[in-house]
């Protein structure tokens, strides 16, 4: 098995991560959080928060509507822009974005000059000439308001967050009295319709953003995106994934999204095809507050009551994936080391990030044991997101944790029904330590970088 396939078979058995409506044979693409991993995206994702609007001066939080006036998607390019080129083959039916056939970026910049000609080259799968014309298909969902399917009641489910924020930016910017420059924060579900969907978490049809959009004067847009991916980088560093696993990579011009002035990714190191997107940084320029501004007929632009200057205020944005995120951070935490029982499968987990940070374990399923050990869970319940097990041997239940990714392991034995005192066990280092179980909680926190 590689790693991918590890990550992907211990998700489903520990309940981290289920394909949705499996019963079914599965919705394809589509992903469900289970028990833990539930627990372990919402730790990315108020990480997150953390950084990004606890910690600040200068950024503000916001939760915008998924349905919003269709003229949204006109105003910000995703209803004529958000587009994948198609062909099918006729004689075997598969469908390719051009870009996955060969020569793809070439392709991709005669598409978009006009004149794209796909009638030499073969099908990568049966290898027929008999691929179609290019077609332009649209990524967005599409929906509709009310009884009536028809043009004037057409929806669309947001394929990013920003917009949200665009279209806020102005009610945002007066109820908070803020100054240019400042930031919007903002995490929620997205939809695209991928062709390519795959690789687990990596591309899926209903996915978590973090978004920031970060608004400035048109001068500042340079330095602050350079301050800002500096910023992000450190994030993920910060959370354990270690710095050989990330790379920047600038897009090339012929790559830049619709919106975008300049882009850098955050690449990580997958498991398949090697480094690719985490996170994207966007110097998105006056782009959406200009377009939203010619397109809702509100001025959007900003006055600078101390220089006297008005302008629409650039934006440089920092969008990430909740989803892909949690699948880098599982992917980097993975780790297997020989043990006399064969091999020790650890995630190590950042504990601000680990599902549980503690779990309690009488030493033996013994009826003496479990009223003081049940005791210590309950006393540690309120603090700290915890779990109990008292099935099977205690090696194995460590192993259990371990490979959960559960930091410390306190453990109730039959001493600690004489001496009030139980061991605390750590998952890296394995080490034990003995402590009052009245200062138990205090103990669990100083090992515990939790914030
Ligand atoms: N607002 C800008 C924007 O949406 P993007 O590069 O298209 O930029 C940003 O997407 C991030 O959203 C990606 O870096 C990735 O983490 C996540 N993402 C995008 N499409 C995804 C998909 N189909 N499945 C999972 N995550 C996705």
């Amino acid at each position: 098995m590689d790693l991918n396939e590890k990550i992907v078979s211990l998700a489903k058995r520990r309940g981290f991560v289920f394909p949705s409506s499996e019963i079914y044979g599965g919705a394809g693409s589509t992903w469900d959080f289970g028990p833990l991993g539930v627990e372990l995206k919402n730790n990315v994702k108020r990480a997150w928060w953390r950084a990004m609007v606890q910690l600040r001066e200068d950024v503000v939080g916001l939760d915008a509507a998924i349905l919003m006036h269709p003229r949204v998607w006109e105003a910000s390019g995703h209803v004529e822009n958000f587009i994948d080129p198609l062909v099918d083959c006729r004689e075997c039916k598969h469908r390719f974005r051009i870009d996955d056939l060969p020569g793809g970026e070439r392709l991709i910049d005669a598409w978009r000059a006009g004149d794209v000609d796909v009638s030499s080259l073969g099908c990568p799968v049966c290898g027929k000439k008999t691929l179609t014309v290019p077609r332009r298909f649209n990524l967005m969902f599409k929906t509709f308001v009310g009884p009536m399917e028809d043009t004037a009641s057409v929806a669309w489910l947001r394929p990013e967050t920003a917009q949200g924020i665009y279209v806020d930016f102005e009610n945002v910017q007066q109820a908070t009295r803020r100054r240019i420059p400042f930031g919007i924060a903002q995490i929620g579900k997205a939809f695209r319709n991928e062709i390519t969907p795959g690789n687990f978490l990596y591309r899926s049809l209903e996915f978590e953003q973090m978004e920031m959009q970060y608004f400035v004067h048109p001068g500042e847009g340079a330095a602050k995106f350079e301050e800002w991916r500096a910023e992000r980088m450190r994030w993920y560093t910060a959370y354990g994934i270690p710095e050989g696993k990330l790379r920047f990579r600038e897009h090339a011009p012929n790559e830049l999204a619709h919106y975008a002035k300049r882009a850098v990714d955050i690449e990580f190191d997958y498991p398949f095809g090697g480094f690719k997107e985490l996170e994207g940084i966007h110097d998105r320029g006056d782009w959406d507050l200009r377009r939203h501004s010619e397109y809702s007929g509100k001025d959007l632009s900003y006055f600078d009551d101390l220089t006297q200057e008005k302008f629409i205020p650039n934006v440089v944005e920092t969008s990430g994936g909740a989803d892909r995120g949690t699948f880098a951070f599982l992917l980097a935490a993975y780790d297997e080391e020989p043990d006399k029982d064969g091999t020790r499968v650890v995630l190590r987990l950042h504990p601000a990030l680990a599902p549980y940070k503690v779990a309690v374990l009488p030493l033996s399923k013994n009826e003496k044991l479990a009223p003081l050990a049940r005791e210590v869970w309950a006393a540690v319940r309120p603090h700290f997101m915890s779990t109990f097990d008292e099935a099977q041997s205690i090696g194995r239940r460590y192993r259990r944790q371990d490979e959960i990714g559960t930091p410390l392991c306190v453990t109730v034995d039959f001493d600690s029904l004489e001496d009030k005192q139980v061991t605390i066990r750590e998952r890296d280092s394995m080490a034990q330590v003995r402590v009052p179980i009245a200062e138990l909680a205090e103990r669990i926190r100083e090992k515990l970088p939790i914030g």
